[in-house]
């Protein structure tokens, strides 16, 4: 067991702070049309041509996890925003302050492709620091179906048999994305891709990265 200590504050107010908050990071590639059809006619030949690993999807195809090696532009160019990402979360418990982080970034990463029926049962991604989903598409969901498509989150704490008033105390975190976005989240926390339920494709590429000799100058 490891034990953080908090600091006294220093005011005379009461001061709310989160004890166990799990840092979540969402974030809008702004005008993201182009970089998406690219990976989509990227991702589609790699699937037409049998590439195929599973690991927790059902149904569905995922490549290998050399999708980020690749040396097509928009692949070299989804990297880049992955880096900055990660460093950007890196970064947030000093204010943002890029400058103040040193550390290497391992990244790897796979491609996704859900069709109507086909969802991801539940794991985390043990052997990494931080983890998450870049959307290229989100195909054409069918209307009225709750959450379809959606990836939702497990409360890490265990037994909240009490839940406080006003605070956020379910028991899973749905998160509905859309072309453009990116989700990064702890490489542990559990999660699952609820069914796909509608016509096209819902492409995804997710990724893992590992931060080596991270440092704050
Ligand atoms: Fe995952």
């Amino acid at each position: 067991m490891s034990t953080s200590q908090q600091s006294v504050p220093d005011v005379c107010e009461p001061v709310l702070e989160w004890g166990f908050a799990v840092p979540m990071m969402r974030w809008r590639l702004p005008e993201a049309d182009a970089l998406n059809n690219d990976l989509r006619a990227v991702i589609l030949a790699r699937e037409a041509r049998g590439d195929e690993a599973r690991v927790s999807n059902v149904g569905g195809w995922q490549s290998r996890a050399d999708f980020l090696d690749g040396t097509q532009p928009c692949v070299v160019a989804l990297r880049g925003h992955l880096i900055s990402l990660i460093r950007s979360v890196m970064a947030s418990p000093v204010g943002g302050d890029l400058s103040r982080i040193e550390g290497q970034i391992g990244l790897t990463g796979w491609a996704n492709v859900n069709r109507d029926g086909d969802f991801n049962r539940v794991h985390d991604h043990a052997g990494s620091h931080w983890s998450g989903v870049y959307y290229v598409d989100t195909g054409r969901p069918d209307p009225g179906s709750e959450l379809n498509g959606a990836i939702e989150f497990l409360d890490p704490r265990p037994s909240i048999n009490m839940p406080i008033p006003g605070y956020r105390t379910a028991s899973a975190l749905a998160v509905t994305p859309s072309p453009g976005e990116f989700v990064l989240f702890p490489s542990w926390l559990q999660h699952y891709v609820l069914p796909f339920r509608g016509s096209g494709e819902r492409i995804s590429v997710a990724f893992n990265a590992q931060v080596k000799d991270y440092r704050l100058k």
